[in-house]
C-alpha cells in the first residue's frame, strides 16, 4: 500500500517544497554548452564498467552503444581503437550533439548515430554485422525491455557479445531517478505513481502522469534477470552491485535489492544453436 490521492500528493509536495533551496529544485541543462569529453573518455571509465579486457576486446571491431545520449562513450570508443561504432537512441537533441561532438573530434567517419525509431530501417540493415553491443544506464530508461533484447540479438553476429551496465536500479533509495525527492529516500515505494508525478508536474510542467512517459522503465534486478531469463542470449556474467558500505544488507534475502545500485552483465549470442 503506497501514500496516494490528495493526502498523499499534499504531504509529499510540501515536504519537498520545504526541503528544496528557494522551494525550487536546480534542473541541470541537459545540452552541455562545451565539447569537454575529458570525464568521457576515460579509459577508466570503461575499465571500471566492463572490465580491463574490453578495451582489448572492441580493437577493430563493429560496435552498437544502445541508448549512447549525447554519444560521448561512442566517440570515445571510435578513438580508442573500434572500427566503427553505431550509437542508437531516441533523443534526437542528444543524438544531435552526438554527431557534432563526432566531428568536433574527427571520427564522424568512424562513428554514426541512428535514431531507433525514425532511422529503423538503418537499424535493421545492420543485422548480424555488429560483434559487440555495449549500454550504459540505459536499460533503466528503456522501456520496451524484452523488444530491445530481441533487437540486440538481431544485430549481433554469430558469437557477439553485449556489455550491460545500468542503474540506480528501481528499488535503489534514488531509484525514481528524480534528484528534487532526494531528502526522501524509497520516495517511489513509500507514494503512488501518480502523486509523485503530479508533484514533479509542479516543477518539470509538461504534462506527464506517467513513468513510461518518461522513460522510467521501474527495472529491478529481479525483473532483469527475468527478462534474460526469457531471452535466447548465454548469460556469461551477472552481477547486482551493492551501494557502497552497504554489502552486508545486499545480501540479505528479499530486501538485498533495497541495498543494491547497478547491475553489470554480460551477454553471448552462441556461435550455434543447441537444438534440445
Ligand atoms: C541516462 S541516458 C544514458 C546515456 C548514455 N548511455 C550515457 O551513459 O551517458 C539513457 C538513454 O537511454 C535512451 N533510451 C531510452 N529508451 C530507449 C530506446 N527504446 N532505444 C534507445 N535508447 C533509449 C534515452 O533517450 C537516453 O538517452
Amino acid at each position: 500500500m503506497k501514500l496516494g490521492g490528495e493526502i498523499g500528493y499534499r504531504l509529499l509536495s510540501k515536504v519537498i517544497s520545504s526541503r528544496l533551496p528557494n522551494g525550487q529544485p536546480v534542473f541541470k541543462s541537459t545540452l552541455p554548452s562545451t565539447l569537454d569529453l575529458r570525464k568521457e573518455t576515460d579509459q577508466e571509465q570503461f575499465s571500471e564498467k566492463f572490465g580491463m579486457a574490453f578495451l582489448q576486446e572492441v580493437q577493430g571491431r563493429r560496435v552498437v552503444d544502445f541508448g549512447c545520449g549525447k554519444g560521448f562513450q561512442a566517440v570515445a570508443l571510435a578513438e580508442l581503437g573500434a572500427e566503427h561504432v553505431v550509437g542508437i537512441d531516441i533523443n534526437r537533441d542528444h543524438l544531435d550533439l552526438a554527431r557534432s561532438h563526432a566531428a568536433a573530434r574527427g571520427v564522424s567517419g568512424k562513428c554514426r548515430f541512428l535514431d531507433g525509431v525514425a532511422d529503423r530501417e538503418d537499424v535493421k540493415s545492420l543485422r548480424e554485422m555488429v560483434d559487440v553491443i555495449y549500454t550504459i544506464d540505459a536499460f533503466e530508461h528503456i522501456v520496451e525491455t524484452g523488444s530491445i533484447l530481441e533487437e540486440m540479438w538481431r544485430l549481433l553476429a554469430p558469437g557477439g557479445e553485449v556489455y550491460v551496465w545500468f542503474g540506480p536500479v528501481w528499488w535503489h533509495p534514488r531509484g525514481v531517478h528524480m534528484g528534487y525527492l532526494k531528502p526522501i529516500p524509497w520516495t517511489h515505494l513509500i507514494f503512488s505513481e501518480e502523486s509523485i508525478m503530479r508533484v514533479r508536474d509542479e516543477y518539470r510542467m509538461d504534462g506527464k502522469r506517467k513513468y513510461s512517459e518518461i522513460n522510467l522503465s521501474q527495472m529491478t534486478v529481479g525483473k532483469f534477470r527475468q527478462f534474460l531469463a526469457e531471452s535466447p542470449f548465454h548469460v556469461a556474467a551477472f552481477e547486482a552491485i551493492p551501494i557502497h558500505h552497504c554489502q552486508w544488507l545486499a545480501r540479505i534475502p528479499r530486501i538485498g535489492e533495497f541495498f543494491t545500485s547497478v547491475v553489470r552483465c554480460r551477454l553471448i549470442k552462441p556461435r550455434e544453436q543447441i537444438d534440445e
